[in-house]
């Protein structure tokens, strides 16, 4: 028999692709460079050349078993220790190859994290607005996704609705910082606080409240901001990571899964995953990326060209007056949309030849995001656009 669940999915396709083939099909009538394309958030910078040199010398070099062979089932023992070390000379940690886990991505990281924190039924809390795709990563493995209201002066977060929905229910919290699709970065504050309320209410409740934390864009935050690393302030957290956007690479599907070693049961959550994976079919992430990327761990992309979109959309949208808070990282801009409904607006937006995607999927309503890891020339060809959008229909 076909299952339900997954055929009653097909009517909540993502927003943002369908967005992504209108862009495609109006490019075929205009031509694309001519479709104001801010939909989708795929990398717009090419990978460093140093990841490509690796992996022709890799291909020149190494024996091809150890190349294209499985990995051992938690990821290549060398790859882990380097990250480890990676991590604790950057952050002050204290792992070791033990406590990191190879996957494919962040999506193949958060999904071993919730299975190893949250039974079914139990209740996941994220934050809005946040990564549409926590439906299916969270709700597929049984538990139950909880969206705490968004703090919109600031997008950091709203303490008063957290406080409440931290039930005796709540097994995990996600966080994404820097944020998709705020941009938002949590200030140190912000992290010192939700860990406070955490750690309260792990002992009000006598049972452990992990934190999974999810870290793809770690690496792309603007001058002058502070990307604190939130396991440095709670144990029981989960890092999860991927180098699709440090290192421009999404289609290769490379991540980790970091354990604080301070964390309950921190020498025993990998190999966990590593059962995990034994069901979900995720296992082994293909072993030349992993040593490709194991050599070039503390390179990223040249990012600048994200702060350098940033700076351009933010200050002409102020300038239409729109209301925005100004994006400490990331490559997407979120300003609030010039009527109630961003529907609408993102639909009168598409006469213009401008893609942006309503907020209502990420949690919020009356917002739209922007995703511009598109070629600077095109984002300041766009601004004529949103000049005769606005004057034309608001
Ligand atoms: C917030 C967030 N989490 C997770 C992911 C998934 O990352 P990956 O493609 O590396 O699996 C994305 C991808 O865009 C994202 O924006």
């Amino acid at each position: 028999m076909i299952v339900q669940k997954y055929k009653d999915m097909l009517q909540g396709k993502s927003v943002i692709r369908q967005l992504s083939e209108f862009a495609t099909q109006r490019g075929k009538e205009i031509g694309y460079e001519n479709v104001f394309d801010y939909s989708l958030g795929n990398p717009s910078v090419p990978v460093p050349q140093a990841f490509t040199d690796t992996m022709i010398r890799m291909l020149q070099e190494k024996n091809p078993m150890e190349l294209h062979g499985y990995s051992q089932s938690l990821g290549i023992p060398s790859v882990r220790e380097k990250v480890a070390a990676s991590l604790n000379e950057r952050f002050g940690m204290h792992y070791t190859g033990n406590h990191i886990f190879m996957t494919t991505g962040a999506a193949g990281a958060i999904a071993h994290a919730v299975r190893c924190v949250a039974e079914p039924g139990d209740e996941v809390l994220t934050f809005a607005p946040y990564f549409p795709e926590y439906a299916p990563y969270i709700n597929l493995t049984g538990a139950v996704l909880k969206v705490v209201p968004a703090d919109t002066e600031s997008f950091q977060i709203n303490f008063e609705a957290f406080e409440q929905m931290l039930t005796d229910k709540v097994a995990a919290v996600l966080i994404n910082t820097p944020n998709n699709p705020s941009g938002m970065v949590y200030s140190t504050q912000t992290i010192q606080e939700m860990a406070r309320i955490m750690r309260e209410k792990e002992e009000q409740y006598g049972h452990d409240i992990f934190l999974i934390s999810d870290e793809p864009y770690r690496e792309i935050v603007f001058a002058g901001v502070d990307a604190p690393y939130p396991s440095r302030f709670y144990d029981n957290t989960l890092s999860c990571y991927s180098f699709s956007k440090s290192l421009s690479l999404p289609g290769e599907r490379i991540g980790y899964v970091a354990v604080n070693p301070a964390c309950t049961d921190a020498d025993i959550i990998s190999v966990m995953c590593s059962q995990i994976s034994r069901g979900t079919g995720h296992n082994c992430p293909p072993s030349i990326i992993q040593l490709a990327v194991s050599e070039v761990l503390d390179l990223t992309a040249d990012l600048s060209v994200y702060e350098t979109n940033m700076n351009i959309l933010y200050k002409e949208l102020m300038n239409l007056g729109f209301e925005c808070v100004k994006p400490g990282g990331t490559f997407y801009i979120f300003p609030r949309a010039l009527e109630e409904d961003a529907v609408a607006f993102s639909e009168k937006a598409k006469k213009y030849d401008l893609i942006l995607v309503p907020s209502d999927s990420f949690g919020v309503k009356g917002y739209f995001r922007l995703a511009y890891c598109i070629d600077t020339e095109k984002v300041e060809r766009s601004l004529e656009a949103f000049r005769k959008f606005v004057k034309a229909e608001y």
